[in-house]
């Protein structure tokens, strides 16, 4: 009888401003790992708004929370040898410091990307059309603009994705995970 080793799952939390670029790294990036066998999930905060996290809103208790509810499915995914990638904004330091100790207290690796995309960048690519809104004054209340962005002090990596394509910073991140024998 032959055994198959037990796959070492991981998180992956790519945080950033809104279009830095982060569900499209995810996606470049699960869709590698998928290719090479391993099992992985997506926990996109707009999908995860819709169920997870119904009903909350956008003031600092209501993120705090969605971003708690995705770190303790992302956590036990990664625990049962998923790679859970989360292209989440996760705006505050407490927020996802909370995350890791979650990761840590049951020896489950995590990772924290900065996607650190220049807000210049971001509002340019603008792809739901947010920083349009909000300078149009329709829109309050918009992380990186009129609500705070705490970026991360010491990320596992740090993407400048204006510099890059997709392929190139889903590869960087890829990287991150091999180095430490997770991918
Ligand atoms: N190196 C890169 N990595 C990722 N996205 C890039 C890169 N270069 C250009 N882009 C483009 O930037 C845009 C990023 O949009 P995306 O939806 O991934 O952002 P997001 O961070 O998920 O935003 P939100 O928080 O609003 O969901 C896409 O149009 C993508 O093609
Ligand atoms: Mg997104």
């Amino acid at each position: 009888m032959t055994t198959t080793p037990r796959a070492q799952g991981a998180t992956v939390w790519l945080t950033g401003l809104p279009s830095a670029g982060k569900t499209t790294i995810a996606r470049v990036l699960a869709g590698r790992l998928r290719s090479e066998g391993h099992r992985v999930e997506v926990l996109d905060g707009d999908e995860i708004r819709r169920f997870l996290s119904a009903g909350l809103g956008f003031s600092r208790e209501d993120r705090h929370t969605n971003v708690q509810r995705i770190g303790l499915v992302a956590e036990v995914l990664a625990r049962n040898g998923v790679l859970a990638v989360v292209p989440v904004i996760a705006p505050y330091a407490d927020s996802r410091e909370a995350v890791r100790k979650r990761h840590d207290a049951s020896g489950t690796p995590y990772f924290e990307v900065h996607v650190a995309t220049p807000v210049e960048v971001c509002s340019e690519r603008d792809v739901k059309g947010l920083y349009a809104r909000q300078a149009a004054g329709r829109l309050k209340g918009l992380t990186g603009v009129d609500d705070p962005y705490e970026a991360p002090v010491d990320p596992a990596l740090v993407l400048q994705t204006q510099n890059q394509t997709p392929q190139e910073s889903a590869d960087a991140v890829h990287a991150v995970l091999a180095a430490r024998g997770l991918a």
